[in-house]
């Protein structure tokens, strides 16, 4: 028999319960709180959720109580955009950015990603899991039970492959789960400088049939912009990429309008990324191409940038919005799905339960898994934290401390604060 559990003295359940879609316009604002809620999980899914009275009629005897003692309960995060698998750290280049360095700057003098490639590639399968599994412990300690990964600091086919089977690795030795993104078109590496379209060639017909063929991705990215993969480049690979049965996500307008966010409707990608320079058409072509926008204000703030992406007009043009962190070494080195929360209200005017609603519910149906995770619904699975406040508001409005009281991942407790 599976180990049944029920949660109960929860002061919000935030249950995300609705519709079986991505949530737009109004929509993004109904978190469907139980006030007073309890919830009984089975195994590694959730079995009922409702009032404290309704479920506690349904606690048998060999069930173990969790008590929330007054607490906020809501589903882990799902961060849809993570580089989580890289060697080395870029403190160097945060000095030299905060001395007035440019992050451009920085990658022209052939630091930025490579750097970290060159890092990445002198490192073995066991270095990159174990710098892994402690990065895999901050998603988990700041409440996120899902993030999608990205390879991309390897831009060769062994170290690409590499990165991936790392993913692979810590999906099954960690509580956390990872959804995993080939983006060997994260950069052109130096040597292949004067040879673009031959580097594209082996991303498309070296990399991804072997990627496919070993199924180490589900979706394929591009980083679209001006001085990295140009809109054809990025159809060609993001094309094949189809071919091969993987979805598609693109790095978009993130330091320029390079016309990304239209390339990924053309394409009718999954999601378009980062969308800081987009303009009012490349919001309409999102709509027409049904493509959820993911915004990431953690590089734009640890950028330094004051430029968040147009997250109102994004709302008010019914787009099912999408936050994550972006986490990667350089442009946002943050884990922390409770800043970007902060961020997203504070900078992007987006109200708590947006906010909420696009860490969450969105962030899972971007990802492809709307009717597993995001939610605290029958048949889910059971990923919830149990946040140390009583209003689930506190999230965003206290900053800079960790909420995350007791983290469980399927049904299995992942993170437990001491004190
Ligand atoms: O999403 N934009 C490209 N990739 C990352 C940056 C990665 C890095 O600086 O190492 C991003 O911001
Ligand atoms: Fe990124």
């Amino acid at each position: 028999m599976p180990e049944t559990l029920a949660v109960v003295n929860c002061s919000q359940l935030v249950t995300l319960a609705g519709a079986r879609r991505p949530r737009a316009g109004g929509d993004l604002r109904q978190l469907s709180i139980i006030e007073d809620g309890a919830m009984l999980v089975r195994g590694d899914l959730i079995e009922a959720v409702g009032r404290r009275r309704e479920i506690e009629s349904l606690i048998k005897d060999d069930c173990e109580i969790v008590d929330a003692g007054r607490r906020v309960v809501m589903p882990g995060f799902v961060d849809a955009h993570t580089h989580p698998v890289f060697a080395g750290i870029r403190a160097n280049e945060f000095e030299q950015r905060s001395s007035g360095a440019t992050y451009r700057e920085i990658a022209a003098r052939g630091g930025g990603i490579r750097s970290t490639v060159r890092a990445t590639r002198t490192a073995s399968l066991t270095d990159l899991v174990k710098a892994g599994k402690r990065y895999a412990q901050w998603f988990l300690r700041c409440g996120t039970t899902t993030i999608e990964a990205k390879s991309g600091y390897g831009l060769t086919v062994e170290d690409e492959l590499k990165i991936l089977r790392a993913i692979k690795q810590l999906n099954a030795e960690t509580p956390l789960s990872y959804v995993s993104t080939f983006l060997g078109a994260h950069d052109i590496p130096s040597e292949y400088k004067s040879r673009r379209a031959t580097y594209v060639s082996l991303v498309v017909n070296e990399m991804l049939p072997r990627v496919a063929q070993e199924k180490l991705a589900e979706y394929c990215d591009v980083f679209c912009e001006e001085d990295v993969f140009t809109t054809e480049e990025s159809w060609q690979i993001l094309s094949a990429a189809r071919c091969h049965g993987l979805g598609l996500r693109v790095h978009a307008d993130q330091l320029s309008l390079s016309g990304g966010a239209k390339l990924a409707a053309e394409l009718n990608a999954a999601t378009a990324d980062h969308l800081e320079h987009t303009d009012a058409a490349g919001i309409l072509a999102l709509k027409t191409g049904k493509v959820q926008p993911v915004l990431l204000p953690g590089s734009v703030y640890a950028l330094g940038s004051s430029q968040y992406s147009p997250a109102r007009q994004m709302i008010d043009a019914g787009l099912a919005v999408v936050l994550a962190t972006d986490f990667n070494p350089g442009s946002s080195p943050t884990p922390s799905m409770l800043m970007i929360l902060s961020l997203a209200c504070t900078q992007m005017k987006m109200t708590p339960a947006e906010a909420v609603t696009a860490a969450t519910i969105n962030a899972a149906y971007s990802l492809g898994r709307g009717d597993v995770i995001g939610s605290l619904e029958k048949g889910k699975r059971a990923d919830f934290v149990i946040h140390d406040c009583a209003d689930y508001r506190e999230l965003a409005y206290f900053f800079g401390i960790e909420h995350p009281h007791q983290v469980y991942s399927g049904g299995l407790l992942a993170f437990s604060r001491s004190s």
